[in-house]
């Protein structure tokens, strides 16, 4: 009697959540027929070392590129993630199909969500053009001032130093915490209005740089990335609380933080410069009503993360690859100097007239895409992706960039290696090849069509000033230790690098 009354209440107690599984995990018909991605690759980080660069190599690559696209579990639901060029640009170019639809609309309640809002890269329609008309002017200034952005390379390139001579000339350092001081405080005086001054200081030191940390390691936890309906309940999961805690606390300092600005610079008269700033722009929009003061302070948020930690990321994936690469250090060393001894303050039109320089900087971004996967768009009607793969109403669309950038039907048999040539030898031959495979889909570092980054020109710029200054002081390898690990979800950028600098003589 025991025995069956036993295994009657263990499966009276199992089916619920079992059935409820069946019905949270399953594939809707509605998706088109692809090859899927095992919903465990999703949450792998929980248990496994292994990098993206390694889970795309294993799982995604053959499915992708004989496919064209595949079915992915992304942020709590089966999603269409797309790799082939020529249905990428349809979908770019036609976002009133594939319509912008960002953690807002699709998991409004979660961290991340809470920690975005509805901003310019997210919004659609009205919404979008709203931002677009107060922030783009801020965003896309034909000539960036490259003052203030060679004054903050040379400082980094300062701090790093100090940091190598404190180690010792054996030992490796670490770069990716000094790199992001930079990141944030360029973005800080260049769209912000803001004087952060956390370069220089120790680690925590500056708040809300500090905070930037955390936020990272919150958002990308692969359990809740994956099941983003666990933030429904931060009263049963102190992590959870704790991550919507971080999210204001960066919601509430950057508010404070611009709005004391703002008051200061109203009160004295000297600011033509500063009016130029995102942050002005979205200030006399929201005093003069045109935006609510949550938008204000989403794209205030928004401009802080997207300013930062794409470029933050591109360069710590520079130090990687050129630590690997004496011979790149070394021709690129010989177009700087040469440069330097008659623009030792370069301009925005010097800079952008080196070719290899360019070059470097865009085989840079081919393979290491610091927003290398995103799926953020709703399919607003019935859809036939290129004319061939139907695509359902309500239905999640989104693309790999790594994943085009490393084809070898597409960039060829060598794809996966670092060679800067490919883009040509002039500028102009470079540029152009820059423009035509972002049209048709096939380089895709800052997206593409409507909605592709506004933050580009400067982007390139700040990471070529960079360049520019780092060449010119020091050469340096990759620490022998180090073993490349790629970030495991997310950004995607080597974790933990280490490189050894030699300061050259002068
Ligand atoms: C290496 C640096 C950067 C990379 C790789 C990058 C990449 C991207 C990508 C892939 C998108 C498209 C996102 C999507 O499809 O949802 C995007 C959009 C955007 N980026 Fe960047 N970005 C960089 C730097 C910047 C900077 C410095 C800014 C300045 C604030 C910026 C501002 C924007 C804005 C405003 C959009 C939204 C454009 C729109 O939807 O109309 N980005 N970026």
């Amino acid at each position: 009697m025991a025995l069956p009354f036993i295994l009657l209440s263990t499966l009276v107690t199992l089916l619920p959540p079992l059935l409820f599984l069946t019905w949270y995990l399953h594939v809707p018909r509605t998706l088109p027929n692809l090859p899927r991605i095992p919903i465990y690759v999703s949450i792998l980080g929980l248990w496994s070392p292994m990098g993206q660069d390694e889970i795309y190599e294993r799982w995604f690559r053959t499915p992708l590129e004989k496919h064209g696209a595949v079915l992915v579990w992304f942020a709590g639901r089966w999603s269409v993630l797309v790799s082939r060029p020529d249905w990428l640009t349809d979908m770019f170019r036609n976002e009133q199909i594939y319509a912008k639809a960002g953690s807002q609309i699709k998991i409004p309640h979660a961290v991340i969500a809470t920690l975005v809002g509805d901003n310019i890269i997210n919004a659609h329609g009205e919404n979008w053009r709203l931002y677009t008309g107060i922030m783009k002017a801020g965003l896309q200034k034909k000539v960036f001032e490259t003052t203030s952005l060679l004054k903050q390379s040379r400082k980094l390139v300062n701090v790093l130093i100090d940091l190598q001579k404190e180690i010792g000339s054996k030992e490796g350092i670490l770069v990716m915490a000094d790199v992001q001081k930079w990141a944030v405080d360029v973005m800080g005086e260049n769209f912000l209005d803001l004087d952060l001054k956390s370069l220089g200081q120790p680690d925590g030191a500056v708040r809300i740089e500090a905070l930037q940390s955390i936020i990272k390691a919150t958002l990308f936890e692969p359990m809740y990335f994956s099941f983003p309906d666990l933030d429904h309940f931060p009263w049963l999961l102190p992590s959870r609380k704790r991550a919507y805690n971080i999210m204001h606390e960066f919601d509430d300092r950057l508010y404070a933080k611009i709005m004391t600005m703002l008051h200061k610079r109203s009160e004295s008269k000297d600011t033509p410069q500063s009016e130029e700033m995102v942050s002005h722009m979205l200030g006399e929009a929201y005093t003069s009503g045109r935006i609510t003061e949550k938008q204000f302070r989403d794209n205030l948020k928004i401009t802080f993360l997207t300013a930062h930690e794409n470029a933050q990321q591109l360069v710590t994936s520079m130090f990687w690859q050129l630590g690997t690469r004496i011979d790149i250090q070394d021709r690129l060393r010989e177009e700087i100097l040469a440069t330097s001894k008659t623009h030792p303050n370069p301009s925005q039109e010097v800079i952008n007239n080196l070719p290899y320089l360019t070059a470097v900087v865009l085989e840079l971004l081919r393979l290491f895409p610091p927003v290398c996967q995103l799926i953020n768009r709703v399919a607003l009607q019935p859809a036939m992706l290129g004319g061939e793969l139907p695509i359902a109403k309500g239905t999640f669309v989104g693309w790999n960039a790594w994943a085009v950038h490393s084809n070898p039907a597409v960039w060829g048999e060598d794809a996966r290696e670092f060679r800067a040539e490919r883009w040509g030898e002039s500028v102009e031959e470079m540029q152009g090849r820059f423009r035509r495979e972002t049209v048709r889909g096939t380089y895709i570092p800052f997206n593409a069509h409507k909605r592709k980054c506004l933050g580009q020109g400067f982007a390139l710029l700040q990471v070529k000033i960079l360049l520019f200054v780092l060449l010119g002081r020091v050469s340096w390898i990759v620490d022998p230790e180090y073993r490349l690990k790629m970030t495991p979800g997310g950004i995607l950028a080597p974790l933990g690098c280490r490189v050894i600098l030699t300061e050259l003589e002068s």
